[in-house]
């Protein structure tokens, strides 16, 4: 094996640097993965490579980026009991301490141990976008042969993500679901829901190319415009009545509150996209149409498992949200591509 591999890092101000380092080897409870891809997340765009924003669990520290990874595990150290050489695998983004609450119900993403014990990969410990990545064995998942690596880079972050939140709101053959932003979480949400019996599924997005991409790969039956229209547009599309549920994934407040105004009355409605705030009048959009709000942070570690045993039952490549794949040297440009906005996911793949 290599003694040295490549890693890609992000110092802020939309910059990307590539960087020669030694290769780690795997300690009591580690695997060694080679890294087969890697994909690039909304929170890499906003909280990273744009200007260093995070603060705790997003806060980066310079190590090398990506929290979606998905690889092959070509060593093991001491201790591993389940994972072994030849694995393929998805890494969970987050290493939790394993001791405190949230990380027993499988919930490492908000572990409550501090740095450097809870370490998101690509974020306070090296990630994805390298040769290899060190990981810990508690964080592997097994990738089913059907999923391929760009499949299972996807579930890593976003897909997990989507799942969760519709998993949490019990979504069903009984619910339309309005999902406002159509990034690749968006388009996570649409495609996860129709496969969870969601009748139908309604799309907004500022973006003319996202939501013809999202109609194009049957993620959405209608993307709407995010304009002032777009709620009277929804009602028109569901009997006046707006759709059982919705789920925000722009983190955009007018697309938040669109979201609560499009959910049916005794509906639910989840906030996915991050940052910024909203203002509304919660009588009137929260309490009196006895609305259900939901937040829903990543997911845990067991209904990722869950959920890379459904895509296949399901038939459904999360890879059909792709539209950029590059290579390791042309991460500066797959960046580039990822901020314009515009694509679907956008995945570094090591082969
Ligand atoms: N809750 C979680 O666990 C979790 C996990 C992963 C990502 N995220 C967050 O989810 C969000 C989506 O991730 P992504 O990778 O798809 O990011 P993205 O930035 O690619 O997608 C956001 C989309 O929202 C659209 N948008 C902006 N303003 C809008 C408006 N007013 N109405 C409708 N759409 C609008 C944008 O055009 C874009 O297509 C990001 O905020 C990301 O940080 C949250
Ligand atoms: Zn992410
Ligand atoms: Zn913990």
């Amino acid at each position: 094996m290599e003694a040295t591999m490549r890693g890609v890092r992000l110092p802020g101000g939309r910059r990307v640097t590539m960087g020669e380092v030694p290769r780690p080897d795997p300690g009591h409870g580690q695997v060694l993965v080679r890294m087969k891809a890697s994909s690039i997340c909304g929170s890499d765009i906003r909280a990273i490579y744009r200007e260093h924003l995070g603060h705790g669990p997003e806060a980066y520290q310079g190590v090398i980026a990506g929290h979606e990874p998905c690889g092959e595990v070509v060593a093991v150290g001491p201790g591993c009991v389940r994972v072994g050489v030849g694995d393929r695998v998805v890494i969970y983004h987050i290493a939790g301490c394993g001791r405190c609450h949230d990380c027993r119900e499988g919930y490492m993403i908000s572990c409550t141990a501090p740095a450097p014990t809870r370490a998101g990969y690509g974020w306070q410990r090296d990630g994805g976008h390298a040769d290899f990545l060190l990981a810990e064995e508690s964080t592997c998942i097994p990738l089913p042969a059907p999923l391929s690596y760009v499949d299972g880079a996807l579930v890593a972050c976003g897909f997990g993500t989507a799942y969760e939140a519709l998993r949490r709101m019990g979504v069903s053959g009984r619910d339309r679901v309005l999902v406002t932003g159509l990034g690749p979480v968006g388009l996570a949400i649409g495609l996860l829901a129709k496969a969870m019996g969601a009748s139908a599924v309604i799309g907004t997005d500022v973006s003319a190319p996202r939501r013809a991409l999202a109609e194009r790969i049957g993620a959405v039956d209608h993307a709407l415009a995010a304009d002032e229209g777009a709620l009277e547009q929804v009602k028109g599309l569901t009997d006046g009545e707006g759709c059982e549920v919705a789920v925000d994934c722009s983190g955009a407040p007018a697309a938040r509150l669109l979201a609560l105004q499009g959910t049916r009355r005794f509906g639910r409605c989840a906030m996915v996209g991050e940052g910024n705030r909203i203002e509304f009048d919660v009588s009137q959009t929260l309490i009196h149409p006895q609305i259900t709000l939901y937040g829903s942070w990543v997911t845990s570690v067991g209904h990722m498992e869950e959920l890379v045993e459904k895509l296949v039952a399901w038939n459904l490549k999360p890879e059909v949200t792709v539209t950029h794949r590059f290579g390791l040297d042309q991460a500066a440009e797959a960046y580039r591509i990822a901020d314009e906005g515009q694509s679907g996911k956008v995945v570094l793949v090591m082969e």
